[in-house]
């Protein structure tokens, strides 16, 4: 009987230390898991692009229409409803480049009449966002 009462004893001690590791098993499994949420949200630049759009101040095209680099106004172009400001280029002396003034949408000249496409406008940093 007190050998039976040992070995019993011995039993439940062994089954709550395996309980305890799995535990911490599953614990670790949980960190893991968020780590990993967290690494993907953040690999995705696509995702980032949106976000990062979507917390441009909203300006509105009167805005943009009062920048139009003239009369030592600030010099402003949109494309694709994103807002620059590229008033310290020296390609758009008092807003103007190629006949194309600032303080408008220039999203179909970008696109359709200038060699270089929308790839130059990466020089330079979004101010705002047009709501549409
Ligand atoms: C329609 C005829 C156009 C011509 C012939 C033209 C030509 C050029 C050339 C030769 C350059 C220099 C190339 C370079 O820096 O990589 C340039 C730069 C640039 N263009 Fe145009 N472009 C035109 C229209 C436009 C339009 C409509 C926009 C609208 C936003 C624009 C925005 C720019 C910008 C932001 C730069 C870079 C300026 C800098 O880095 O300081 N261009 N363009």
């Amino acid at each position: 009987m007190k050998k039976r009462s040992v070995l019993m004893i011995l039993l439940a001690l062994l089954m709550v230390l395996v309980l305890v590791a799995c535990g911490n098993g599953n614990d670790n499994g949980d960190d893991n898991g968020v780590e990993n949420g967290v690494e993907n949200g953040a690999e995705d630049p696509a995702d980032d692009d949106e976000a990062a759009e979507e917390e441009l101040p909203v300006m509105t095209m009167a805005e943009v229409a009062e920048n139009d680099g003239l009369d030592g106004a600030r010099a402003y172009v949109v494309v694709e409803g994103i807002v620059y400001d590229v008033t310290d280029s020296p390609r758009w002396v008092d807003g103007n480049h190629n006949g194309n003034q600032a303080g408008q949408d220039l999203t179909d000249e970008i696109l359709g009449d200038s060699p270089h496409g929308r790839s130059v406008l990466d020089r330079f940093e979004p101010i705002g966002r047009i709501e549409e």
